[in-house]
């Protein structure tokens, strides 16, 4: 539609594009959009909240599960707000992105700190802790019929489409650009629920990121990039993060009763918050940590890999019988009892090496 990132700010989409978007779309949801997943047909903002949150970055088969174990454990936000922050990592372990449970655990103490329950705007909504605008704006579409619009990574790839737009969708001006965009296509209030989860699920479930399903799509004929034959050029591919690979050692000190020493990850960085196997950057200083006597013992178990989204960690656990009285030389941390495990907040490949 206009070159990557000098597109006229005030641009008008076209009369057919604008009149039309919405009411495809609605009569296409009403036939083939999702209608059973567990967080939808509610309007309570702290189901949609929690679902949004949990579905940022993760897919939808693997929310499910979570979603209704976290619902069962915390049913208001007042429940999540007085629960222990161990507690809520805990249930969040394996979903990863653990700074999403920190903020969720935040947000709900200043929701009820500060308002009582949700506030009814996205404006509101997105001051608070780990919401963002789009998520914001799925909040208050869903419960308060706010015309807001979302937009995630899938409604910008149905956009960038939709107008053939070639701006990099990771720099804000072009994010911008879409944002105005999308507001000029949303319909009336009395339809912005239906309309927001519809936007999501054709881009979930037709205008895929690779071989779109152009055939079964209710923008045929609207879709510029459809039209043009060129769906596989939008959204324009920014420049890829590199992969990088990590090297991390574990020091699994365990005394004669089966508990275990953790220490608590700094907030920045990997697995931030979550009890953790004290880690080590290279063997040498694993064993520094180890008093002469215990040194003795050291068990190398056999290194493995866990992938994360742009990172390979190649884990080396070390195992230490520790018979010392004292935990001297160890990390700030403390022994936990085996049967403890189960409850905290671990990183997934800690949690399956130690079996809890
Ligand atoms: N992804 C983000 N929000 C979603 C929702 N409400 N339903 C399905 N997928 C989503």
């Amino acid at each position: 539609m206009s070159p990557g990132g000098k597109a006229d700010p005030d641009l008008v989409l076209p009369v057919k594009i604008r009149r039309g978007f919405a009411p495809r779309l609605l009569a296409w949801k009403e036939v083939h959009g999702r209608s059973n997943l567990p967080w939808q047909n509610s309007r309570d903002p702290y189901r949609v909240w929690l679902s949004e949150i949990m579905l940022q970055q993760t897919q939808v088969l693997t929310v499910i599960d979570y979603y209704q174990r976290f619902l069962a454990r915390f049913p208001t936000v007042q429940d999540l707000a007085a629960a222990p922050l161990d507690k809520v990592l805990g249930l969040w372990s394996g979903l990863g992105y653990y700074s999403r449970a920190r903020n969720l655990h935040r947000c709900a103490q200043q929701v009820v700190s500060q308002f009582g329950s949700f506030p009814g705007s996205a404006e509101q909504l997105q001051q608070l802790p780990g919401i963002g605008p789009s998520t914001a704006a799925a909040i208050a579409s869903f419960c308060f019929d706010e015309r807001a619009a979302i937009l995630d990574g899938n409604v910008r790839r149905v956009l960038a489409r939709l107008l053939a737009y070639d701006g990099d969708l990771a720099a804000t001006p072009a994010q911008k650009q879409v944002q105005r965009w999308a507001e000029q296509l949303l319909p009336p209030a009395a339809q912005m629920s239906l309309y927001s989860q519809a936007i999501m699920d054709l881009g979930a479930t037709v205008c895929l990121p690779r071989q779109p399903r152009c055939t079964d799509c209710p923008m045929r004929g609207l879709c510029v990039a459809q039209r043009q034959g060129q769906t596989e050029l939008y959204p324009v591919k920014s420049r890829k993060l590199k992969r990088s690979s990590q090297r991390l050692w574990l020091l699994w000190a365990e005394r004669a009763d089966g508990s275990v020493w953790l220490e608590r990850r700094p907030e920045q960085g990997i697995w931030g918050g979550l009890q953790c196997l004290p880690v080590f950057e290279s063997l040498d200083q694993l064993s520094a940590a180890v008093p002469g006597r215990a040194r003795e013992s050291v068990q190398e178990l056999p290194g493995f890999l866990h992938v994360l989204t742009h990172r390979d960690l190649h884990l080396h656990p070390v195992r230490v019988p520790w018979d010392l009285r004292s935990s001297r030389g160890l990390p700030s941390g403390q022994w936990w009892a085996h049967k403890e495990l189960a409850g905290l907040g671990l990183p997934a490949p800690v949690r399956k090496l130690l079996g809890a």
